[in-house]
C-alpha cells in the first residue's frame, strides 16, 4: 500500500474514549452510538453482550456479582466511511488506574455529564488524565429529559472547574417534562423531541416551523440564543484540538436524542490519528501514521477473555503502517518476536479476525505472557514509544501466601499479575517481602481471585507499614546517599527502579525538601 493510502486509511479513523462519573449514562451512550451507526439494531445489545461476556468469564465472578464492568473493551463500527474506535473504560473508581491507561490510546475523549449533577469526582479525576496530554474532549451533556440544572451554570462549571473554554453548538429547550429539543446555534435549525418517540423524533426544520414549540417558549430560545452567542466563544478547531476548548451537545441517550449530533462532530472535529512520539533506532523522533513501518504500543492486557483458554490478549493500539494478519513483529528492548497469526479486532457485535488494521486501530494480540503493558511492537523491534503511566498506588499491603512452601510461587505470580499491570509490585531492599499496590480495593480482590484460580495460590493481605509509594529519579550519587540513610524504606519496582516507600505523605514532603536534587514522583512512565 502506497504511503497516501496509508495516511488516507489513518484519516478516516477516530480512536475515541468516553469519560464520566458511574451512572451518568456511558453505557447508554455507547449502545446509542452503536444504533445511530448501525452496527447493532437494537438497544440492550451492549448490554446482553456485557451479560454474556459475564456468564462465560467465571473468573470475573467479581465482576458479576457487583454489577460492574471491569474489563476495558474497544468496539469498532462504521459510518459514512468513517471508523469509530471507541476504546471502553471501566466505569468503577478502583479501576481509574486502566482507564488512565487506555485513554493514552485514545485520541479524543466524550465527556458524559449527567444534566441534574454537572461535574462529578470521576468526572474530573479522568478529565485531569485527558488535560495530561491534551486530549481533545467534546461534552454532551446528557439525560436533558428529565429535570435539569441551568445550561449555562453548567457551561460555567466546565470553564471554572476544568479551565476548558465550552463552546455550546445547540441549545436546549428546556428540561424534563418540558424538554422541546435544541436549536443548533450555528444556523437556526430547530431539533425537535418528541418524549413519546423512543428513537425517532422529527428530523431539524427551520426553527419559524417548528411544531412542538409554543410561540412564547419560541421567543423564549430566541432570546436564550442570542444571550449564549454573545456571552460564549463559538467554536475554534484549533483551541479544541489543542485541549482549550470543548464544543457542548446536549442530549438524552436513553431516548436517542442528540447522539446523531455527537456523533457527526467526532466524525467532524475530533482529530484522526496523529504523529507518534517515539525513540525510532535510538533517536528522538516520531512515527506518522503514513509511515510504511508498522507499529504500535500495548496499553492492556486483558486476561482471560475465553476461560477455557487461560488467554491473555494484549490491546495493541497501532501508531504507524499497515497491519496484515500473520505479520512478525518484534518487542523493542527483548528484541523477541511473534508472528501475530490470530490478531482480534473488536467488531462492534462480535470478535472478529483481523485481516489487516491502520494507524488509531486497536487490535488483540493473544500471547501467553510474552507482551507486557507499555511493551512497544514494530517490524524493526527498533521503535520504542514511551508515555505510558503508572501512578503511584494509593493502598500499599504486604502480601503472604497461606502455604509457606509456595512463596516461590508466589513471586512469579505477583510479577505475572504487575507485567499485566492488574497490581503494583515493589520488593524491599531489605526483607523477603512483596509489597503490593493498587489504586483501588477492589484491586486486590481481582488479584486475590486470579491468584486463587489461576496459580493456586490463597494469598493474605496485610496491613503494611507505608503509606505512599514515590518513584525516585536523580543524580545516582544522590539516589545511593539517599537510600543509604533510608534503608527500610527503599525498594524496586518490576522495573527494577528505585521507589522511597513512606509511611506518610508528610515524610515525602520532608524527604523531598531535604534532598532537592531527587524528584519524588507520583508517576512512572513505563519503559
Ligand atoms: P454508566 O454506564 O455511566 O454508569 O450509566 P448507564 O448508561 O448505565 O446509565 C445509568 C442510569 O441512567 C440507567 O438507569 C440509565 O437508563 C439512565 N440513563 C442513561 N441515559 C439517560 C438519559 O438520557 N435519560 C434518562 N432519563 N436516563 C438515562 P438505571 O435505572 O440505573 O438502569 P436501567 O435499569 O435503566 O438499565
Amino acid at each position: 500500500m502506497s504511503k497516501p493510502d496509508l495516511a488516507a486509511q489513518a484519516a478516516r479513523r477516530r480512536t475515541f474514549a468516553i469519560i464520566s462519573h458511574p451512572d451518568a449514562g456511558k453505557t447508554t451512550l455507547t449502545e446509542h452510538l452503536l444504533l445511530a451507526s448501525g452496527a447493532i439494531r437494537q438497544a440492550g445489545a451492549v448490554r446482553a453482550r456485557g451479560e454474556n461476556r459475564r456468564t462465560r468469564s467465571d473468573w470475573m465472578k467479581i465482576e458479576r456479582e457487583r454489577g460492574i464492568s471491569v474489563s476495558a473493551s474497544v468496539m469498532t463500527f462504521e459510518r459514512d466511511e468513517v471508523v469509530f474506535n471507541l476504546l471502553d473504560t471501566p466505569g468503577h473508581e478502583d479501576f481509574s488506574e486502566d482507564t488512565y491507561r487506555t485513554l493514552t490510546a485514545a485520541d479524543a475523549a466524550v465527556m458524559v455529564l449527567d444534566a441534574a449533577k454537572g461535574i462529578e469526582p470521576q468526572t474530573l479525576k479522568l478529565f485531569e488524565v485527558c488535560r495530561l496530554r491534551d486530549i481533545p474532549i467534546l461534552t454532551f451533556i446528557n439525560k436533558m429529559d428529565r429535570e435539569a440544572q441551568d445550561p449555562m451554570s453548567l457551561l460555567d462549571e466546565i470553564a471554572a472547574k476544568l479551565a476548558l473554554d465550552p463552546a455550546p453548538l445547540f441549545w436546549p429547550a428546556d428540561s424534563g417534562v418540558r424538554f422541546r429539543g435544541m436549536l443548533d446555534l450555528r444556523g437556526d435549525r430547530f431539533l425537535g423531541y418528541e418524549k413519546d418517540r423512543d428513537q425517532e423524533h422529527p428530523g431539524p426544520c427551520p426553527l419559524a416551523a417548528a411544531t412542538n414549540l409554543a410561540p412564547d417558549e419560541r421567543a423564549m430560545l430566541v432570546e436564550t440564543a442570542d444571550l449564549v452567542r454573545e456571552g460564549y466563544p463559538s467554536f475554534d478547531l484549533k483551541a479544541f484540538r489543542e485541549g482549550h476548548m470543548t464544543p457542548v451537545y446536549f442530549g438524552s441517550a436513553l431516548r436517542h436524542f442528540g447522539v446523531e449530533q455527537l456523533l457527526d462532530g467526532l466524525a467532524d472535529l475530533a482529530p484522526s490519528p496523529r504523529a507518534t512520539r517515539a525513540e525510532v533506532a535510538g533517536q528522538p523522533g516520531e512515527m506518522q501514521p503514513g509511515d510504511r513501518q508498522v507499529s504500535g504500543f500495548v496499553f492492556k492486557i486483558q486476561a482471560n477473555m475465553d476461560p477455557n483458554h487461560r488467554d491473555r490478549v494484549a490491546m495493541l493500539r497501532l501508531c504507524s503502517g499497515e497491519f496484515k494478519r500473520g505479520m512478525k513483529l518484534k518487542v523493542q528492548g527483548t528484541g523477541k518476536q511473534l508472528t501475530v497469526s490470530a490478531p482480534v479486532m473488536f467488531m462492534a457485535s462480535d470478535r472478529e479476525l483481523a485481516e489487516e488494521a491502520y494507524a488509531g486501530d486497536v487490535i488483540g494480540v493473544p500471547n501467553h505472557g510474552v507482551l507486557r503493558v507499555g511493551d512497544s511492537l514494530s517490524e524493526t523491534g527498533q521503535v520504542r514509544f514511551a508515555g505510558l503511566p503508572d501512578f503511584a498506588p494509593e493502598i500499599l499491603r504486604r502480601v503472604r501466601v497461606k502455604d509457606p512452601l509456595k512463596a516461590k510461587h508466589l513471586k512469579k505470580a505477583l510479577e505475572s499479575l504487575a507485567e499485566e499491570g492488574v497490581t503494583q509490585l515493589f520488593r524491599p531492599e531489605i526483607g523477603a517481602d512483596f509489597i503490593v499496590g493498587a489504586v483501588g480495593q477492589l484491586q486486590f480482590e481481582v488479584m486475590a481471585d486470579r491468584l486463587a484460580n489461576e496459580f493456586g495460590l490463597e494469598v493474605i493481605f496485610e496491613n503494611s507499614p507505608f503509606s505512599e509509594a514515590r518513584w525516585i529519579t536523580g543524580p545516582q550519587a544522590e539516589i545511593d546517599a539517599f537510600a543509604n540513610i533510608n534503608k527500610t524504606a527503599m525498594a524496586r519496582d518490576i522495573d527494577g527502579l528505585m521507589v522511597f516507600l513512606a509511611k506518610s505523605a508528610w515524610d515525602v514532603n520532608y524527604a523531598a525538601e531535604k534532598r532537592p536534587e531527587l524528584t519524588f514522583s507520583r508517576t512512572k512512565e513505563r519503559a
